[in-house]
């Protein structure tokens, strides 16, 4: 340990739609979902992360929850401030005798514009950060997943996260092609509450509707090994009373199957755009699926139907930004692709 380390902390954030992930010294240290809960009339912080996010769609009249990032990109920007100094708090500074210096590097979507970056920045320096670099999201998805970035071979990398999905070709240490779409995670849940709404005549919230998505959410409707039926509660939509109903993946496949087809264009539009000797790498190489989306059952197989080509899902898929982060950490002078 050198002596900057007494006085200095390091640490990697992915500041994702859905989930914010903090690595120091690669230990995850903050792994909450990107949410908080305010109270209306003071506009005052009441809890941040897993806390707020028991207290959505649940509150009263004085409590709002608020994700500041859902739309993929920093919809609410003192919002975001407020949520990220809490993390960073959370974080700690353990084992310093006085604040540490703080040396960062961000994870931000790669479609964000200048302002929003520039508000990241702010928030991080506003939450006490000297040194801070970005990275954006697909870079950091293909160093967590361990591919060389710096290689003139190109890979292909699909992040569905939250908000966003992004698909991206990248080599030589930059990105060659990108398409970003807002059809992701949350619109997933969307189209759930949708289906059961209109074919089960149940209203559920975006709790249960997530619950849904991981229990029996699925791209096709043929799977190997197909997961149990599941029941929903929810309030009938006729009597106004709770109820419960049972739905199978099938259901959840057909409900979801607009949205899927709308990343798939994503991923042919990307394909479509790639210079001819990348395209020649991902032939050999594959695609590789990253964010919590790529958990989806059988999302794999129907992007490999679609492209002809082999698709690999990242290992624990949604940590591999937050890993790639800290391995920029590591490499924070080193990685020219880094943003000052
Ligand atoms: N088992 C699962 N099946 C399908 N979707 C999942 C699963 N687990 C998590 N997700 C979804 O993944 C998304 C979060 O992924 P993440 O990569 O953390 O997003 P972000 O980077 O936008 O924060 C959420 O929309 C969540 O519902
Ligand atoms: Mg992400």
């Amino acid at each position: 340990m050198g002596l900057s380390s007494l006085f200095t902390k390091e640490i990697a954030i992915d500041l994702g739609t859905a989930n914010t992930v903090i690595l120091h010294n690669d230990k995850i240290v903050v792994n909450e979902p990107s949410i908080i809960a305010i109270k209306k009339s003071t506009r005052q912080l009441v809890a941040v992360g897993k806390l707020a996010l028991m207290m959505q769609g649940r509150v009263h009249e004085d409590m709002q929850t608020i994700r500041p990032l859902k739309d993929g990109v920093i919809a609410d920007f003192q919002h975001t401030e407020m949520m990220l100094k809490e993390f960073i708090k959370m974080a700690g500074t353990r084992g310093f005798i006085i604040p540490p210096a703080l040396k960062m590097v961000i994870c931000i979507p790669s479609g964000i514009t200048e302002v929003e970056e520039r508000a990241v920045r702010d928030s991080a320096e506003q939450a006490g950060a000297k040194d801070v670099r970005m990275i954006y999201e697909p870079m950091a998805a293909a160093i967590g997943i361990g591919l060389d970035i710096m290689s003139p071979d190109g890979n292909m990398v699909i992040d569905i996260g939250g908000g966003t999905s992004e698909v991206a070709v990248l080599a030589l240490g930059g990105v060659v092609t990108r398409k970003s779409s807002k059809t992701a995670g949350d619109e997933f849940n969307e189209n759930i509450i949708d289906y059961m709404r209109r074919k089960h005549n149940i209203a559920i919230g975006d709790t249960t509707a997530e619950r849904i998505k991981i229990n029996v959410g699925s791209a096709i409707e043929d799977l190997e090994n197909p997961p149990e039926d599941y029941e929903v509660k929810g309030r009938d939509l006729v009597q106004g009373v709770p109820m419960a109903v049972k739905v199978n993946y099938r259901e959840i496949a057909a409900a979801l199957d607009h949205s899927i087809s709308e990343i798939e264009q994503s991923v042919i539009s990307a394909l479509e755009s790639t210079p001819p000797e990348s395209s020649a790498d991902i032939y050999n190489n594959g695609i590789y699926l990253a964010g919590g989306g790529a958990l989806l059952r059988g999302l794999d197989k129907r992007i490999s139907k679609l492209t002809g080509l082999q698709v690999h899902v990242a290992d624990n898929p949604l940590m591999a930004v937050a890993r790639g982060t800290g391995i920029a950490l590591k490499n924070f002078d080193k990685f020219p692709f880094l943003i000052k």
